[in-house]
């Protein structure tokens, strides 16, 4: 098979995503050789890809850029020293995160130590769109203090890391979570969202209590900024989108409202890993599309036509 990958030799619309074949190579010393599964799609890669935000920043000297973190595949060789997998073993990880990328390719050699071994029972594709949503929803969530203000909000609650904060504040200890959406009725079976905690609420009915609230924005921008001046002094709020965390904190200063980036961690990692294994946490199945249709992935994104996570598979599968 012909090894690709889908790189951008300049910042602009989804066409700039372009085939470029690649010579696989061998994996040095604590490395290893990933034949690609699947890379899941973060609103990241589109937005580096139109230059915008930091990655964008420390890549415009450095192009041709590849984008994508979260690859799912299966170990196709081993470098010096790495003794945690076999050839052959299903894994997930993050590939080249923070500015690096590199994940839209049919084949990726990485540092073992961004790696965990999957369950041979779960789903490589809907592996791929699990590290990023889930290392941010568990470190923002753990900023938090639900001994203090146990009632927690989760904005943008239906999407990869919404849904995933929502279940991970939970098992934090927050007595009770308003999971708001764009429309309710689209989650009102969403196995994600289902527990007898969880209130599913559509943003158009949200009205905030007069308690403060521990909460979490994963939308930003102007719906952010609106909503977090309806809550109660003393409120505190992790937004993520990066782009808009200083104008959502401006927007109320009476709450306390913080950015933040997340980080790899592989220990982390392999403990969401393990609860999607035995259950105790939902991931729902990703949209596929090929990766060497990527550029109109990022298009049916960005337009609203395709919703929900994505994969790009290089291969039919
Ligand atoms: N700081 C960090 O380290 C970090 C890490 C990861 C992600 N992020 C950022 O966090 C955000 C969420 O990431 P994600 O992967 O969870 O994205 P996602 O899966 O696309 O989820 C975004 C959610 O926001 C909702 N939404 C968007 N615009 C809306 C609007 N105008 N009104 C109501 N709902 C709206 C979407 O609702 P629908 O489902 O109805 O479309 C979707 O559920 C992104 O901005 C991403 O860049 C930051």
């Amino acid at each position: 098979m012909e090894h690709f990958a889908m790189a951008i030799t300049a910042f602009g619309g989804p066409q700039v995503l372009q085939h470029q074949s690649i010579t696989p190579r061998a994996p040095q010393a604590g490395q290893i050789a990933v034949k690609v599964a699947a890379c899941g799609v973060n609103p990241i890669d589109w937005k580096t890809r139109a230059g915008l935000g930091w990655a964008a920043k420390a890549n415009a000297e450095n192009l041709p850029w590849v984008p994508g973190y979260d690859v799912s595949g299966y170990v196709a060789a081993l470098g010096e020293g790495v003794d945690d997998f076999a050839v052959g073993d299903p894994v997930v990880g993050l590939v080249g995160f923070a500015t690096q990328g590199g994940g839209y390719a049919s084949y990726v050699v990485v540092d073992a130590v961004s790696f965990v071994a999957l369950d041979p029972s779960l789903d490589l594709p809907t592996a791929a769109g699990l590290p990023i949503p889930a290392l941010t929803a568990s470190q923002a969530i753990s900023r938090l203090d639900f001994s203090v203000t146990p009632h927690c909000v989760v904005l943008g609650a239906g999407g990869a890391a919404g849904s995933l904060a929502v279940q991970w504040a939970l098992r934090q200890g927050a007595s009770h979570v308003t999971a708001l959406v764009r429309h309710r009725e689209q989650y009102v079976d969403d196995p994600r969202l289902d527990a007898e905690s969880v209130t599913i609420v559509s943003l158009d009915d949200w009205q905030a209590p007069d308690y403060a609230l521990c909460a979490i924005d994963a939308i930003g921008g102007v719906v952010a900024q609106a909503w977090v001046k309806t809550l109660a002094p003393g409120s505190r709020v992790v937004t993520l989108p990066t782009v808009t965390a200083e104008a959502v904190a401006e927007a109320n200063r009476k709450v306390d409202t913080q950015g933040m980036l997340m980080q790899a961690d592989r220990e982390a990692l392999r403990e969401w890993v393990q609860h999607w294994a035995q259950g105790s946490i939902a991931v729902s199945a990703p949209q596929r599309r090929l990766l060497a249709e990527a550029a109109s992935a990022h298009a049916d994104i960005e337009s609203g036509a395709l919703r929900g996570k994505v994969v790009l598979l290089p291969q039919e599968g």
